[in-house]
């Protein structure tokens, strides 16, 4: 048996517990402690209902809140073999449709390997090519049978708002399934947003959260989804500043500094990373989306104008975080990787943890959830 020491001080709501284990074995002091915690945890009334996630809009801050705390509570459950076999029963019961018609790699597998951590079957469809949609069956009708199969519809598509219709559309149905945005066009990701809030809450778990920090986002910041997702979610925070560093091509749209203008969030537009880069708390870097190119507008940009490489790192704060929701380009030099600063790995494990965390909530199993953990 692992054993101990514990030095405990209060923080805010949740109690913050040092460990140091007799092997000296960090990485694993955190998740022995909270596993401890989340057996002794007092039965906590959970507020908040989630149907369909489409917008980044619908959530709040003790929405966000409770998602982070949901996934680290998964993720601990599941650090044990025993702990892992009772997350694969949760859901046993339900299935999903993974409806994935634009390409993706981490969004899909994450999504399809928190079905499998809870133990929901998985079906898929990955090209329209492959469906009835080829022999002109609508959208609507296509949606519609996923519904005579499953029970919840994850979705991943090249147009703006379908998540969106597709869930009027079945909420007018017999079966009104809930639906997940797993990325829609240039506009919103919103379980992408959610997974970038708990790696940066988690980044800064030793200084003060996401409240009070200066965070930069980089690249092309007009037509990536992560970002616009990730500035609607800022209303939530505290004093929180935004640095916009893009070419004036892929600036940041009016939309979203209009957002950010209502909810009295200041933002700083500049071309210069050099000059605000050790300003910056984290910095978001993103790549150039060329595939929405429209006559070859990716290829006029210097991007070594808006790059992160090894000789940016020394202009980086000791404790600053670096994250890209992937995939990356020539933006980001592997070479970073090594920094403990680079969190984006960290942060793409993150996605399955908190997409498992938004599926347990869809379904309603927080409270089998908790009970599992005592
Ligand atoms: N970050 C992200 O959405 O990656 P994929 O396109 O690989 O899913």
């Amino acid at each position: 048996m692992v054993r101990y020491r514990i030095r405990q001080r209060e923080r805010g709501r949740e109690p913050v517990v040092k460990v140091t284990l007799e092997s000296g074995d960090e990485e694993n002091d955190e998740w022995v402690i909270r596993r401890e915690t989340l057996r002794s945890r007092q039965k906590r009334e959970r507020q908040h209902r989630l149907r369909h996630l489409i917008d980044p809009r619908q959530f709040d801050r003790d929405f966000l809140d409770e998602m982070c705390e949901l996934t680290t509570d998964i993720r601990t459950l599941a650090k044990t073999g025993e702990g892992l076999l009772s997350l694969q029963t949760l859901l046993a019961h339900k299935r999903a449709m993974l409806y994935f018609t634009q390409p993706s790699t981490r969004t899909f597998l994450s999504f399809n390997n928190a079905c499998h951590v809870l133990g929901i079957r998985t079906s898929e469809i990955r090209e329209s090519s492959t469906s009835s949609e080829v022999k002109g069956e609508s959208i609507e009708d296509s949606i519609r049978t996923f519904s005579s199969y499953v029970d919840v519809i994850i979705m991943r598509t090249i147009e703006k708002g379908l998540a969106q219709h597709a869930s009027e559309m079945l909420d007018a149905t017999p079966r009104p399934l809930p639906v997940i945005n797993a990325g829609s066009g240039k506009d919103q990701h919103p379980t992408q947003a959610l997974l970038d809030i708990y790696t940066l809450e988690r980044s800064f778990d030793k200084t003060g959260g996401i409240d009070g920090k200066v965070i930069g986002m980089m690249g092309d910041l007009a037509r990536g989804r992560t970002v616009r997702s990730l500035c609607y979610l800022m209303k939530n925070y505290r004093n929180v500043e935004l640095v916009f560093i893009a070419p004036h091509a892929f600036e940041m749209e009016p939309d979203i500094k209009q957002h950010l203008t209502e909810h009295e969030i200041p933002f700083f537009e500049t071309t210069k990373l050099d000059a605000v880069l050790g300003d910056l708390d984290a910095i978001y870097v993103t790549r150039i989306q060329s595939e929405h190119d429209v006559n070859g507008e990716s290829a006029l940009i210097d991007l070594s104008q808006f790059s992160i490489g090894p000789e940016h790192l020394g202009s980086i704060k000791s404790d600053g975080v670096i994250m890209h929701p992937l995939p990356r380009g020539p933006e980001l030099d592997p070479a970073v990787d090594r920094d403990p600063r680079a969190k984006y790995w960290r942060q793409e494990r993150n996605g399955m943890w908190m997409r498992a965390a938004v599926l347990t909530k869809v379904f309603e199993a927080e409270t089998t959830f908790y009970e599992r953990c005592r």
